[in-house]
């Protein structure tokens, strides 16, 4: 098949050919029709995520869409390795295959699966939100961002604020629901002001996508301006301007704030699928906004470094129904 293959530790996949894939027992042969160019497909073929699994050589792509051999149309995770979703065919387990609904193209199914399951279950099943709730997004200018502004008002938040750093981005967000928005980038005084005034307020659920710096003022802020016995949900979703933080431990004594984290491993996988199941609903039903560009998948060295802040790009094969 065509795919895009990585040969080595942090090189970038190249178009070529690899071998075909045959399904086994409990596995399905799946014609690609799109795969996004998403972080966690970045990171597993760099070798840096978390769940890389460090063999080569192997094909990129850790979902996308396509159709079965009995021609039902599918999103798909985690084929078998070697094999990947950017491809012209691949292999998954049965139950790594979802059906999709009627309605929903390859392309936005494809491209809105891994940002949706960010805070789906973050919301649900973390922070268990309760109806009219406010979630404060931290890093809300991203796709996965965007869509979290979008899901918690569907999931029921009363309230919405969101914190990034793009001005154009954020003054997009009230439209597709966000009731507030912050800027990061400004002093860290007057950032912690706002913080302290807005969790004063009543912040229930910050689901952060950044950590770092912003991550830390949120918590310091939280932790001093926060009334007293009321548990502030605080999820751990993406780390994209910093793996660590210095945790001064008084923060936890002094708030009810509660740290959990969101993703692989934290959320059961069968979990992770219903999450995915019910963003792919919801978007028939409710229209979630994700913007794309889809590309032929023959075009991939174009793209694979091509600036994240901008529509999702997805790799089509042109092999769909
Ligand atoms: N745990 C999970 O289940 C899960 C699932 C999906 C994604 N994630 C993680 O969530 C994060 C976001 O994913 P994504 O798909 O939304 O990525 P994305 O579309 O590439 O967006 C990343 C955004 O982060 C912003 N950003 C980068 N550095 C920043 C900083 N220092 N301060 C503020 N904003 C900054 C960028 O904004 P600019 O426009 O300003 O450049 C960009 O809009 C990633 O870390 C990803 O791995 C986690």
């Amino acid at each position: 098949v065509k795919a895009a293959v990585v040969t080595d530790a942090g090189k970038p996949p190249v178009y070529s050919d690899f071998k075909e894939p045959v399904a086994g027992d409990g596995e399905c042969l799946i014609r690609v029709s799109a795969a996004a160019l998403t972080q966690l497909t970045r990171g597993r073929a760099s070798g840096t995520h978390y769940s890389s699994s460090g063999t080569f050589p192997f094909i990129a792509g850790v979902d996308g869409t396509g159709v079965l051999e009995d021609d039902v149309r599918v999103y798909f995770f985690i084929p078998e390795a070697p094999f990947g979703s950017m491809a012209e065919r691949t292999v998954a387990k049965e139950a790594h295959c979802i059906a999709l609904p009627e309605g929903l193209d390859d392309v936005t199914a494809a491209a809105i699966a891994n940002p949706g399951m960010s805070s789906w279950p973050a919301l649900t099943e973390r922070a268990h939100l309760a109806k009219g709730e406010t979630v404060l997004v931290n890093g809300a200018t991203g796709t996965a961002g965007r869509l979290a502004v979008q899901i918690a008002k569907y999931l029921g938040a009363g309230r919405v604020i969101a914190a990034g750093r793009n001005a154009a981005v954020l003054q997009s967000l009230s439209a597709l629901g966000a009731d507030t928005t912050i800027s990061l980038v400004q002093d860290r005084d007057t950032l912690e002001k706002q913080f302290r005034e807005l969790f004063a307020g009543r912040v229930d659920v910050v689901l952060d996508y950044l950590w770092g710096e912003s991550a830390q003022s949120i918590l310091t802020s939280a932790a001093k301006a926060a009334p007293e016995g009321i548990p502030i949900r605080f999820v751990q979703i993406g780390s994209i301007s910093g793996s660590t933080i210095a945790l001064d431990g008084a923060i936890l004594r002094s708030s009810s704030i509660e740290m959990l984290g969101s993703g692989i491993g934290s959320v059961p996988l069968p979990h992770l699928v219903s999450a995915i199941d019910g963003v792919f609903k919801a978007t028939v039903a409710s229209g979630f906004k994700i913007e794309t560009e889809a590309v032929p998948l023959s075009a991939l060295e174009d793209y694979w470094a091509a600036n994240a802040s901008g529509d999702r790009i997805v790799f089509t094969t042109g092999l769909g129904l």
